[in-house]
């Protein structure tokens, strides 16, 4: 199984390009399952949660024709709609399958998710939203069986702000008879990227980007071509290492217009950060203060950068409370950080972190995606060498790390 090799104490410098959203992606490529017609999308990451939503969509009848950054999916011959447990399970966004199918053939068969190491993660809510939408839906045997002639629009209103919900929910009532009402939706840039995609494939959409989103159904959808939005979470993870190292790079292809949360934090600690048109430029100090922060849904600091951010207050000044709202298990970073030196205290969903003045190199496990970041950030900024094991969870989301990291003058290899 292959691991991480870091050789810390160096401050990274230089410019990479950020990749196309993980997050964004697998919502806009289940959208494709909509139409009969052809749609092309660009700047695709090549990811292994990329690779697995393609196998999971060939096995359903869809044509996936992959070149570079760029895949065109047609699914004109879309003729099994089920998502088997053993794909489903690798990847808990398969759930977005669900509404599209449902939308598209009338009936669905996706497995239920399952647990996951950052929480339960239940999805209720995508159950709920599409039985307020007409279809029956049972779970039998760890499977959602979804049925019904067509969806119809109604109002829909989330328990709690949940994403790929909302998203799921956005695709299904594209295709509903009538109009449909998301309320509480989720307001993250993702969302506003995969209804960008719904327009231009003929849907009706408006409101995303707000708590209330509005769906007119329409008959039929059609081909489009449309570019992925910038990733901002690896966007983030970037900032993070060059902070925490106290170096100065700068980020193409991206845009700091997702990121106000994080960056306001990054600045706070001590960074300079100049945003341009289509890149990011940061500068840290020798040592960042600590930063205090909790997570929320957007446009409040994303869960998916607690873990970068708690790296980075391991070798600050001073004292970081870090607050987790989102989900419930979301700490296990911290006892491996511990293993690098780091002063954490867990409380609950509360962390407080005590700088010091340097962590020492050690074996860590990488335990989910984001977890796996922040002991690279550690490992960057560590005396002497770091072994990440289980990297696998890496590769689910950051496209060619090691070389992109590499380019900004890390110490970084693959070991087989
Ligand atoms: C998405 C992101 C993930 C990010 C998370 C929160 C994708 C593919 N993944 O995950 O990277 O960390 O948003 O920003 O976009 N919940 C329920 N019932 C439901 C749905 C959600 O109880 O039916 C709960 C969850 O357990 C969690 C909270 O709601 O506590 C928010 O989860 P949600 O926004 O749905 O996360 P995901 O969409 O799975």
């Amino acid at each position: 199984m292959d691991k991480l090799l870091i050789e810390g104490g160096s401050r990274l410098s230089g410019e990479v390009a950020v990749s196309g959203a993980k997050n964004a992606a697998l919502p806009i490529l289940c959208a494709a399952l909509l139409t009969a017609e052809p749609v092309t999308f660009t700047n695709v990451p090549q990811l292994k949660d990329i690779g697995t939503l393609l196998a999971l969509l060939a096995q359903m009848g869809v044509k996936v024709a992959r070149e570079g950054d760029s895949v065109t999916l047609d699914a004109s011959g879309l003729d099994n709609p089920v998502a088997p447990y053993e794909m489903v399970k690798t990847m808990r966004a398969s759930i977005l399958v669900l509404g599209p199918l449902v939308a598209r053939c009338g009936e669905a068969k996706v497995s239920l998710p399952g647990g996951c190491a950052i929480g339960a993660r239940p999805v209720d809510q995508h159950i709920k939203g599409l039985q307020a939408m007409g279809a029956d839906v049972r779970v039998e045997h760890g499977y959602v069986h979804a049925n019904v002639p067509r969806l119809k629009g109604a109002r829909l209103f989330t328990d709690m702000v949940t994403v790929t919900g909302t998203e799921n929910l956005m695709m299904a009532a594209a295709l509903a008879d009538g109009e449909t009402v998301i309320e509480n939706a989720a307001r993250e840039p993702e969302i506003v990227d995969l209804a960008n995609c719904l327009v231009a494939m003929g849907a009706r959409v408006s409101g995303a980007g707000s708590d209330v989103i509005r769906i007119r159904g329409v008959d039929r959808l059609h081909g489009a071509t449309h570019r992925i939005m910038p990733d901002r979470i690896e966007t983030g993870t970037y900032l993070c290492a060059a902070a925490a190292t106290g170096g100065s790079v700068r980020l193409t292809g991206t845009s700091s217009s997702y990121l106000d949360a994080v960056i306001d934090k990054l600045m706070d600690a001590g960074c300079e950060v100049v945003s341009e048109r289509d890149a990011i430029r940061l500068s840290a100090p020798e040592r960042l203060n600590a930063v205090s922060l909790r997570t929320a849904p957007y446009p409040a600091f994303p869960t998916d950068m607690q873990a970068q951010f708690m790296a980075i207050n391991c070798v600050a000044q001073g004292v970081a409370m870090i607050r987790e709202t989102i989900f419930e298990n979301r700490f296990m970073h911290a006892v491996e950080l511990q293993r690098l030196g780091a002063d954490i205290r867990i409380d609950g969903n509360t962390a407080v972190v005590q700088g010091v003045e340097r962590l020492q190199g050690a074996t860590v496990m990488a335990t989910d995606l984001r977890a796996s970041a922040s002991l690279v950030v550690a490992g960057l900024v560590a005396e002497g060498e770091t072994v990440i094991e289980r990297i696998y969870h890496l590769d689910r989301g950051y496209e060619r790390l090691e070389a992109k990291l590499a380019a900004l003058g890390a110490r970084v290899r693959r070991l087989g």
